[in-house]
């Protein structure tokens, strides 16, 4: 039986609740399938690792990584240190350096839609650029606390970075039953790197004669979203855009809760990670009532990618089994804590 090396990565908050329901899931899956197995390595990075060491992440963290399969990582983020250096010493560190470019969030609404709207309208997939646009990490601050002080925040965008997350949306696109794909921009106000990002969707799309593709404007994608869903199939953007498009559309299908979140390196010379869309909530953390759903479709996009299909469809369906009977966490209006809406989903998945 094949052995899959999994570095398990929890972090913070919820994510430390999340992915613990998401291993005993993953357990599930191996138990029903019997052709594989998962061997998954607890890595304790994090805030609490950052207290005691000084850094989220040892400096060899890539070669660490790269002896593993694929990485489930949680979420990071806690009150008492500000969310930029969490955020930028931990996750942003992996997925940049580690040119996790392609960063897949697909929108399926297991319940009712919070719009006007039937769950079929509902079903989507986010292409996110993940290695440069917005997050470049280029820029910095001058004359700090003076009045004339400057800061800035790079935008950087690369006709090989763009080039490349267009191939793949348009190809994930060609796979869809509806094989459309709307590509996103703000190309009336970002005169240079948006202009070049539609100028290679255009060019990109001639190699793909199969998928029908459209433009929007990101502001107006919200109006779309809201008020046309069943028009939206595959949809490409630039790493803020999506970043903000996936929230919105996850809280459209019910909760950001249920919302994955698949960090690929298509090119397959690093571990793709694999983590919910949600961050570490302060707000409920500690009280074992998140919403597990994103952390486990997660987990099920990993399997997916590993190979094991048979195995990710097997928890999709789990999972729209439970939220359709309600045992669900509260975020979807059920009463369910974290651990029993696990417990519901291996359950359904052993029968
Ligand atoms: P958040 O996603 O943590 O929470 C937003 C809201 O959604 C909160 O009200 C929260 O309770 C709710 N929510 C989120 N996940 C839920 C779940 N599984 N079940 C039920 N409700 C859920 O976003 P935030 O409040 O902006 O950020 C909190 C911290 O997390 C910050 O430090 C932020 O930087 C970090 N963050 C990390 C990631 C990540 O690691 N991938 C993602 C987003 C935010
Ligand atoms: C996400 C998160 C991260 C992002 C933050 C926490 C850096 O919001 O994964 O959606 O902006 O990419
Ligand atoms: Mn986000």
């Amino acid at each position: 039986r094949h052995v899959y090396r999994i570095a398990s990565i929890p972090g913070d908050g919820i994510g430390i609740e999340v992915t613990e329901a998401a291993l005993e899931v993953l357990k599930a899956a191996v138990q029903k399938s019997g052709k594989y197995t998962i061997e998954a390595t607890h890595i304790p990075w994090g805030t609490a690792f950052y207290k005691e060491t000084g850094s989220y992440l040892p400096d060899d963290f890539r070669s660490t990584l790269k002896s593993y399969d694929a990485i489930l990582f949680g979420a990071v983020g806690a009150p008492d240190v500000p969310d930029h250096i969490s955020l930028w010493e931990l996750l942003l560190k992996m997925r940049g350096p580690m040119q996790l470019y392609a960063n897949v969030r697909p929108i399926r609404c297991f319940t009712k839609p919070r719009l006007d709207a039937e769950p079929a309208h509902l079903d989507w997939l986010l292409v996110r650029e993940n290695s440069e646009g917005e997050y470049s990490g280029h820029g910095g601050r001058s004359h700090v606390d003076q009045n004339w002080e400057v800061a800035t925040d790079t935008n950087v965008y690369t006709r090989h970075g763009i080039r490349r997350i267009m191939k793949f949306a348009f190809e994930a696109a060609s796979k869809r039953p509806r094989k459309h794909l709307t590509v996103v921009s703000k190309s009336n106000a970002l005169r240079y790197g948006l202009v070049l990002w539609d100028e290679v969707a255009k060019e990109t799309a001639k190699d793909f004669p199969d998928v029908t593709w459209d433009k929007e404007l990101v502001d107006a994608m919200t109006i779309r979203m809201v008020q046309k869903p069943w028009t939206i199939d595959t949809v490409v953007g630039t790493n803020l855009h999506i970043d903000i498009l996936s929230d919105l559309a996850a809280a459209l299908a019910g909760s950001i809760g249920i919302a994955p979140s698949a960090n690929l390196d298509p090119e397959r010379q690093n571990p793709s990670l694999f983590e919910p869309v949600h961050g570490s909530a302060f707000d409920i953390m500690g009280k074992g009532i998140a919403n597990p759903i994103g952390a486990i479709w997660a987990a099920a996009n990993m399997l997916e990618w590993l190979g094991e299909q048979e195995s990710a469809d097997a928890i999709l369906n789990a999972i729209a089994h439970v939220c359709n009977e309600k045992k669900v966490t509260a975020d979807m209006g059920g009463d369910l804590n974290t651990k029993q809406a696990a417990a519901a989903i291996c359950e359904q998945l052993l029968k």
